[in-house]
């Protein structure tokens, strides 16, 4: 039988990095839902779909085609067929992302995906909803989190390497906004499991929190 964890979380918490390398020390695959969320977004920025509206998001959404496969270990992410990993890593996808995660049409898109993945294989998988709502019998939720100040600031980091121009009260701007937009959408808000390990990482290095999301995966194992 599979084991599988979830960790949810909101964003800059650290989650991809953590759950990349804890996925590799334990064995598992790692699943980035947030990509395929990505993903997705992108494909509605391309064609300039206006997500208000019902009827265009529908349509888009017919045309819009999400895979996963794994390149050495590594999750790629494919929009109809292209391979587009790197692209989703804009803040503009990531605002995009973050609204049209909020329309049940394109959860609903991932949901299956997401399960069906999991059925297969011991995975540890990521995002916003796993615990509560994807994987409701995950062997071990963890719920990741980490203060707005200290997310802001790792992600401008993260920017920064990328040589990308930004500011680091823009992001703590859109944190806040995206931390408020995935608290308090109907469709399947982030919030933290009632049987999720809390952890929260301000004060915590990622070799800390990796070795601890380890050391719960044994002991729940047992
Ligand atoms: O990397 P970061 O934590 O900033 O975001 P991400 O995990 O790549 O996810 C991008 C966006 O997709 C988030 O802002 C969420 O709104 C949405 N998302 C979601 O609604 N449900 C998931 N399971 C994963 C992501």
């Amino acid at each position: 039988m599979s084991f599988n964890i979830a960790i949810d979380g909101p964003a800059g918490a650290g989650k991809s990095t953590i759950a990349k390398r804890a996925a590799k020390e334990l064995g598992f695959l790692y699943v980035d839902t947030g990509a395929m969320y990505r993903a997705i977004a992108l494909g509605l920025l391309r064609k300039g779909t206006d997500i208000e509206s019902e009827a265009d998001l529908s349509e888009s959404l017919k045309e819009i085609e999400v895979s996963l496969d794994y390149e050495d270990g590594v999750q790629q992410v494919y929009l109809n067929g292209e391979n587009v990993s790197d692209q989703i890593r804009t803040e503009e996808v990531s605002n995009m992302a973050s609204a049209s995660a909020s329309k049940p049409e394109v959860r609903a898109k991932l949901t299956e995906l997401q399960r069906g993945i999991a059925s297969r294989q011991s995975v540890l998988m990521d995002g916003r909803d796993i615990g509560t709502v994807i994987l409701p019998n995950a062997q071990l939720k963890i719920y990741l989190t980490a203060s707005v100040e200290t997310r802001a600031q790792r992600r401008y980091q993260e920017l920064n390497l990328k040589g990308e121009n930004c500011s680091l009260e823009e992001i703590e701007k859109d944190i806040r906004e995206r931390d408020f937009r995935d608290m308090n959408r109907e469709a399947a808000p982030l919030r933290q499991a009632e049987d999720a390990v809390l952890i929260d990482s301000s004060h915590m290095t990622i070799d800390e929190v990796v070795a601890m999301i380890v050391r719960l995966t044994v002991v729940n194992r047992q």
